[in-house]
């Protein structure tokens, strides 16, 4: 079992600050800071501009497939390297063959990182968006997923949520909603933001065909590295946004066409910057193999359910964050503060750092803190000793 000092030891900026913000972004492991650090040392050296340059991209790309693949119970041919969530999100919505009049739906608790690529395919192409409202993302499973259905038209091509929502913290039940979703024909786009690293993930099971995630949270990487899960036989739903010398794989130059590369590869938009990859594969296997995403998701729902239970507790505190089903995110708020000024507070007068989100349609403006594997029962302390100390100054 993994040992939690370790842990801390590893990640050295956790113990500057209670840190309960992994879901904007996690800390960096020295494992991957130390590769890093030596393909930055390869940049100074003929190693930059030798024969194996270019190969060492290409196995730097491959070296995160495999990762993030066995990470999600999926094939690595499957998996695109990119920048970031939004981007896998752009690759699958801005990637479809839009007709106007097509619709999508979306959640009413989505982050712009699927939100605004709706929206462009809405102003580009003419694309309806429809919005389920789910509340606070809580409740019986089943409503959730009827207040999906519910949206679904002839003309539906597209769901696009977040498997945990970032404003309130609820996990959908993701696998209901894409059975459901494919009994009509409509194609799945997920957003993995919250999810992708903190938990356990089986794509097979999930039956998503677009899932989009960061390597910058959960999965503890550097800030500029993501992926996206495309399901091979999904793969022909969607065009490239992006063909380039890397993603193709045949072309015929007098008749002005190509054949895309083999498999999911065909998508990526990033991995050129070994250091920065080769520091996304080390960090990914550390937190999902190495620590393990089993032990994390069980350490993560602890602390979840210590900290929900302990604000719930507290006296002019009020949890927005739906006691079933957590994940590590929960949102709440302090009545005679506003969330920017408790974020602020707790970080200059209590060293703990926390973020606040914002209302959109039904969630309330709102503090968030993010339980990571690496916190300790004293970050949780720190955190609502901070809360009790700022009540008592308003
Ligand atoms: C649900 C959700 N989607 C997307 C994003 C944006 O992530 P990225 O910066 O990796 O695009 C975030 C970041 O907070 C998020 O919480």
């Amino acid at each position: 079992m993994p040992d939690i000092k370790d842990i801390r030891n590893m990640v050295p900026a956790v113990q500057q600050t209670a840190y309960l913000n992994t879901g904007t972004c996690g800390p960096m492991p020295r494992v991957a800071y130390e590769a890093i650090k030596a393909e930055l040392e390869k940049e100074l050296t003929p190693a930059r501009i030798d024969a194996d340059h270019f190969p060492a991209i290409g196995e730097a790309r491959n070296g995160v497939r495999e990762i993030v693949a066995a990470a999600i119970n999926a094939d690595p041919s499957e998996i695109a390297i990119t920048h970031r969530t939004t981007e896998g999100m752009y690759i699958a919505i801005m990637g479809y063959r839009w007709q106007a009049g097509d619709e999508i739906i979306l959640s009413n608790i989505e982050h712009p990182g699927g939100m605004l690529p709706s929206f462009l395919a809405k102003r580009r192409f003419g694309v309806r968006v429809r919005v389920a409202d789910i509340g606070l993302g809580g409740g019986n499973p089943a409503d959730i997923v009827k207040a999906f259905e519910e949206k679904i038209t002839p003309r539906t091509k597209m769901i696009v949520l977040s498997h945990v929502s970032y404003t309130t913290g609820a996990k959908l039940p993701l696998k209901e909603i894409t059975q459901m979703a494919h009994a009509h024909g409509v194609l799945m786009v997920v957003d993995a933001a919250q999810s992708f690293g903190s938990m356990q993930l089986d794509m097979q099971d999930l039956g998503v065909d677009f899932y989009a995630c960061p390597g910058q949270k959960w999965a503890c990487g550097p800030e500029g590295t993501g992926s996206l899960y495309v399901k091979s036989s999904s793969i022909g739903e969607i065009e490239q946004n992006f063909a380039g010398g890397m993603t193709m794989g045949t072309m015929d130059y007098y008749g002005g066409s190509y054949a895309p590369a083999a498999g999911a590869a065909r998508f990526d938009t990033a991995g050129a910057n070994v250091g920065q990859t080769v520091g996304q594969k080390v960090s990914t296997k550390w937190v999902t193999q190495d620590v393990g995403l089993d032990w994390i998701e069980d350490r993560i729902g602890k602390l979840a359910k210590q900290t929900h239970e302990k604000l719930s507790k507290l006296k002019g505190v009020e949890v927005v964050t739906p006691k079933e089903p957590l994940s590590g995110l929960i949102a709440f708020t302090v009545e005679g503060i506003e969330p920017p000024d408790l974020n602020t507070r707790l970080a200059q007068e209590h060293n703990v750092t926390i973020r606040y989100v914002t209302k959109y349609i039904n969630n309330p403006d709102a503090a968030r803190v993010s339980l990571g594997f690496y916190n300790n029962e004293d970050d949780i302390e720190k955190f609502i000793d901070g809360i009790k100390k700022i009540q008592k100054s308003l």
